[in-house]
């Protein structure tokens, strides 16, 4: 297996006592879209830097495309898109876009070429010439974009792209993240909106308080804190149903406000038969039955209710289930 990233027992203690980082263990699929998911304070922004060397780590080791992730030629293939970053006011939107080419070490001719390709991917051509004071906020996230994509980076670090964005801003971003990421780019995305990881990325990691809690799919990691589903029966009736019928049933009924009708949840789907046989022998009407199933946002709040009682010993697991 090809990996873009590859981290063993990183770690970062700031000022000696901040453990920001504790041992993580990583390996992000080449050409995949992986998702760094946790609250404030997880560690995701320490992580990614840490990666960029912006920070150095305390202990333990990360390689990028191979290459120990401390050799400037590791990051000469990496854009970085970094948390809350603040562009020069005074300059344009191309300007930003040549002051970091230059930055990074392009120049001429290819730069001025590949600055106006980057703008055009990311609809901001026509908001070339205007300075970035003007810029909304889903614009200066565009721009960074286009200023992080330069020279066509092989690893694309995202330190939270939508924050402050609005909804058709995000929906739109999340639409260039995915034409990158078709385009061959390896996509590192720090972000706390479930949601959004849970669109677009094809492996997610969980971190909370410096340690990886979980790491696979979106369906791996609900399924491991038991979302192995959850079946709905809604049922109606033209009589009410008695309690007599109630108390037959195996699991809690809810009487349903609006109409005259009763909705019981059950943990599995194996009750639902039983169910059914108990409704339609007291001649109740079935309205209908629906799955629901648990999702990323129930599946991330039970992993931070129960941190590891040692945490050193979740990045282990999480690489495990890696390698299955
Ligand atoms: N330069 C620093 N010096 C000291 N402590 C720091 C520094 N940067 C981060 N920390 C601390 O390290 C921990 C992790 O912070 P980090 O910014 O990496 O979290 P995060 O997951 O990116 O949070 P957010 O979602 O708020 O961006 C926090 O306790 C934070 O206060
Ligand atoms: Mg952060």
């Amino acid at each position: 297996m090809d990996y873009a990233i590859e981290t063993r027992d990183l770690s970062k203690t700031y000022n000696g006592r901040i453990h920001a980082l504790k041992g993580i263990n990583l390996r992000v699929r080449t050409g995949s879209c992986f998702g760094l998911l946790g609250p404030n304070g997880a560690g995701k922004s320490t992580l990614v830097k840490t990666l960029l060397s912006i920070v150095h780590a305390s202990s333990g080791t990360a390689q990028l495309l191979g290459k120990d992730h401390r050799d400037p030629a590791a990051r000469k293939a990496v854009g970085y898109l970094p948390e809350g970053h603040r562009f020069p006011l005074y300059l344009t939107g191309r300007g930003v876009c040549q002051y970091f080419g230059q930055l990074a070490g392009f120049a001429g001719a290819a730069l001025a070429q590949d600055i106006e390709a980057k703008l055009a991917l990311l609809s901001m051509s026509e908001w070339a010439d205007t300075r970035v004071s003007k810029y909304s906020k889903g614009m200066l996230q565009r721009l960074g974009l286009a200023q992080a994509m330069l020279g066509n980076p092989a690893i694309l670090f995202l330190d939270e792209p939508t924050d402050g964005v609005d909804p058709v801003g995000r929906y739109e971003l999340r639409n260039v993240i995915r034409s990158i990421q078709a385009g061959g780019t390896t996509i590192f995305l720090n972000s706390h909106l479930l949601s959004e990881v849970e669109e677009i990325c094809d492996e997610i990691a969980i971190l909370h308080r410096g340690s990886i809690m979980q790491q696979g799919s979106v369906a791996t990691i609900t399924a491991s804190v038991g979302g192995q589903g959850k079946s709905c029966l809604v049922t109606f009736t033209t009589s009410p149903v008695t309690a007599g019928v109630l108390a037959q049933l195996p699991a809690t009924t809810t009487p349903l406000n609006e109409q005259r009708g009763f909705q019981v949840s059950l943990d599995s789907e194996s009750g639902i038969s039983a169910l059914v046989d108990v409704l339609r022998l007291n001649r109740v009407d079935i309205f209908g039955i629906e799955q629901t199933r648990l999702d990323l946002e129930d599946a991330f709040i039970e992993l931070i209710k129960s941190p590891p009682a040692n945490p050193a010993a979740a990045p282990q697991s999480a690489t495990a289930r890696m390698n299955p």
